[in-house]
C-alpha cells in the first residue's frame, strides 16, 4: 500500500522537497507518496492531528513550526534535542521526531563540496534557530574551532554555552580568516547583509549560505574575497535524503537530484 509523507510549513508553496522526494523513491523503488500542508500558523497542531487520522506516515516540518513540532513528539532523537527543534517527524505507535538539518549541512560540505570538517576552524553566523539546528552537528564532525557569531552578542553567548566549547563573538572582533564560514542569519533572505570584516574570508575559506537560490550580499563579499562560495541546496538535498532514510531505511543518492536541481 502506498504511504503517506508530506512537508508541512507555512508558507510551503515553494518547497521543493515533494519534487526531491518523489525522485528518492523513483530511485529507490519505494513505494510513497509525498505532499504538501500548508498549516494555519495557530494550527500545527491540528493539521498534523489530521494527517495521522488519515494515516500519514510521516512529516518534513519547515518554518515556522520546528520548534511546535519538538513540542509534539513523545520521543525525541539527541540531536533533536540539541536543536531544540525537529525537522522530521514519523509516526508509528508513538511520535517520534529527530532533526535532520545539521548531517545534511555536514554532508554537503564534506562529501559534496570534498571539504573535511575536521581539525577545521567554523564562524557560524547567527544565534537563532538555524544556527542552534547545526551546531552540534559541526561539533560532532571534528572541527578544530567552533565561533558563533551574531548581531545580538548575548543571544551568541547563550548559544556557545550550550555548545561547549564554541565561543561566543561580535561581528567587528572577528579577525583571522576562518576555514569555514557559514550564514546561519536571516539577512539574506531580507536582502541585507552582514557587516563581516573582510580579513575573515580568506582564499581558502569555503563560505557556505544556509539559505537558497538567492546569490546573498554574503556570497557576493565571499567570492569577491577570493573565497569559495555556495548556497544551501545541498543542504535541502542531504537532508531530505537523512530523513527520507530515517523513514525507510534506504538511503538515496542524492548527486543527480542536487544536479538536476542546480540545471533548471
Ligand atoms: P532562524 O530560526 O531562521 O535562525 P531567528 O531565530 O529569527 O531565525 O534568527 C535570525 C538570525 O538572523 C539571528 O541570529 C539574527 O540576529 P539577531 O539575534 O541579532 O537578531 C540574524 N539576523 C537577521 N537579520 C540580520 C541582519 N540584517 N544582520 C545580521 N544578523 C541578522
Amino acid at each position: 500500500m502506498t504511504e503517506r509523507y508530506a512537508v508541512i510549513g507555512h508558507p510551503v508553496a515553494h518547497s521543493k522537497s515533494p519534487w526531491i522526494h518523489a525522485r528518492f523513491a523513483e530511485a529507490t523503488g519505494q513505494d510513497l507518496d509525498y505532499g504538501r500542508i500548508e498549516a494555519p500558523l495557530d494550527g500545527f497542531e491540528r493539521a498534523v492531528d489530521a494527517f495521522r487520522a488519515a494515516g500519514g506516515r510521516g512529516l518534513n516540518v519547515t518554518l515556522p513550526f520546528k520548534h511546535a513540532a519538538f513540542r509534539y513528539c513523545q520521543d525525541t532523537s539527541e540531536r533533536a534535542r540539541r536543536a531544540q527543534a525537529v525537522n522530521t517527524l514519523v509516526f508509528r505507535d508513538r511520535v517520534y521526531g529527530d532533526n535532520t538539518d545539521g548531517a545534511g549541512l555536514t554532508r554537503d560540505i564534506e562529501a559534496n563540496l570534498a571539504r573535511p570538517l575536521a581539525g577545521k576552524t567554523v564562524l557560524l553566523m547567527g544565534a537563532g534557530g538555524a544556527a542552534q539546528g547545526v551546531a552540534g552537528a559541526l561539533l560532532d564532525a571534528g572541527i578544530a574551532g567552533l565561533v558563533i557569531a551574531n548581531r545580538t552578542l548575548s543571544k551568541a553567548q547563550s548559544l556557545a554555552a550550550r555548545f561547549p566549547p564554541a565561543a561566543a563573538s561580535g561581528y567587528g572582533e572577528l579577525r583571522a580568516p576562518f576555514d569555514i564560514v557559514i550564514n546561519a542569519t536571516a539577512a539574506g533572505l531580507g536582502g541585507e547583509s552582514v557587516h563581516l570584516p573582510a580579513s575573515v574570508l580568506g582564499s581558502q575559506t569555503l563560505a557556505y549560505d544556509m539559505v537558497y537560490g538567492r546569490d546573498t550580499a554574503f556570497l557576493q563579499a565571499a567570492r569577491a574575497a577570493g573565497a569559495q562560495a555556495c548556497d544551501g541546496l545541498g543542504m535541502l538535498v542531504e537532508q531530505a535524503a537523512e530523513s527520507f532514510f530515517i523513514w525507510r531505511g534506504v538511503r538515496p543518492q542524492t548527486r543527480s537530484v542536487l544536479d538536476s536541481l542546480r540545471g533548471g
